[in-house]
């Protein structure tokens, strides 16, 4: 129950899916969890929660996309935590179109939240850690799409890509103040992210009993968040510290059938 005992985290997106089941996963394990998120109202309802289990808890609303703010929120948590040793980046936009179809607003969009965001929040965080002669994890949320390719995905897959490189370059450089940086490739989970474009619940069902029978998922099932945040808390908590630059791959077996 107190694998975070005393400890600082910033969750980004966490008012929603993966995120959320974070957060109330780190809260549950004694961690003050600051929330970022962009919907305020779900940010704070993740807060919440949290709050009425008896943990620590805050919100604060923030458009990631705008590095500026991203930057800002940072501090602003690490200011509201009285400290910061954990940093989740785990917002991410995801746009269904085709190379043909979208547009260059749309891809710099999916690039800002996806990729950028996670650079400045991450160098910001490090800042702090420093700042406050603390050790830290950092935890980058990449995806599948690092490899998978699909139609309708090229921006969010190019992101995703990009976030295999940026954690091992992080690592590198945060290494000698004994900053980790590791990330976690989900594969399909259950969130409203996965409920594919255009497709209502019924549909999104049948998409993934067809990747199931396809044999593209070997466990069966799409994942859960809560088996994505148990990745991340074995992270945050350093129980291995030998480990930076390393990604843990919560994917029921799909990376392996690529
Ligand atoms: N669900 C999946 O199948 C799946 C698979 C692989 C990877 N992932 C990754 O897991 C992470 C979480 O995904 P999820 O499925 O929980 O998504 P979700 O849509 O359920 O939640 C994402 C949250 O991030 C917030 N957000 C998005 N853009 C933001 C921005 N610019 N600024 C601030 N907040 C922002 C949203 O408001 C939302 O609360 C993402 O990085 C995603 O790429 C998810």
């Amino acid at each position: 129950m107190s694998r975070l005992k005393n400890k600082a985290a910033i969750i980004t997106g966490a008012g929603s899916g993966i995120g959320r089941a974070t957060a109330k996963l780190f809260a549950a394990q004694g961690a003050k969890v600051a929330i970022l998120d962009k919907n305020g109202e779900s940010g704070h309802e993740t807060a919440n929660e949290i709050v009425s289990e008896g943990a620590w808890a805050v919100a604060i609303e923030v458009d990631l996309a705008d590095g500026v703010e991203a930057e800002k929120a940072v501090t602003k948590a690490t200011e509201a935590l009285g400290g910061l040793d954990i940093l989740v980046n785990n917002a991410a936009t995801y746009i269904a179109r085709g190379f043909f179809e979208i547009s260059r607003e749309e891809w710099q969009k999916v690039l800002d939240a996806n990729l950028t965001a996670y650079f400045l929040c991450a160098r910001r965080a490090a800042q702090e850690m420093r700042r406050l002669g603390r050790e830290g994890s950092i935890i980058n949320i990449g995806s599948v799409h690092q490899r998978l390719s699909e139609p309708r995905s090229g921006a969010y897959a190019a992101s995703k890509g990009a976030i295999a490189q940026l954690t091992r370059n992080l690592a590198i450089e945060f290494a000698p103040f004994n900053i980790v940086v590791n990330s976690i490739t989900p594969g399909f989970i259950r969130t409203p992210m996965s409920v594919v474009d255009g497709m209502d619940e019924t549909r999104t069902e049948r998409f993934i009993k067809s990747y199931v029978e396809s044999g593209r998922i070997p466990l069966g099932r799409a994942g859960l968040p809560e088996e994505v945040a148990a990745a991340a808390l074995f992270l945050a908590a350093r129980e291995c510290a030998y480990m930076t630059g390393a990604d843990l791959v919560v994917d029921g077996g799909l990376m392996i059938t690529l």
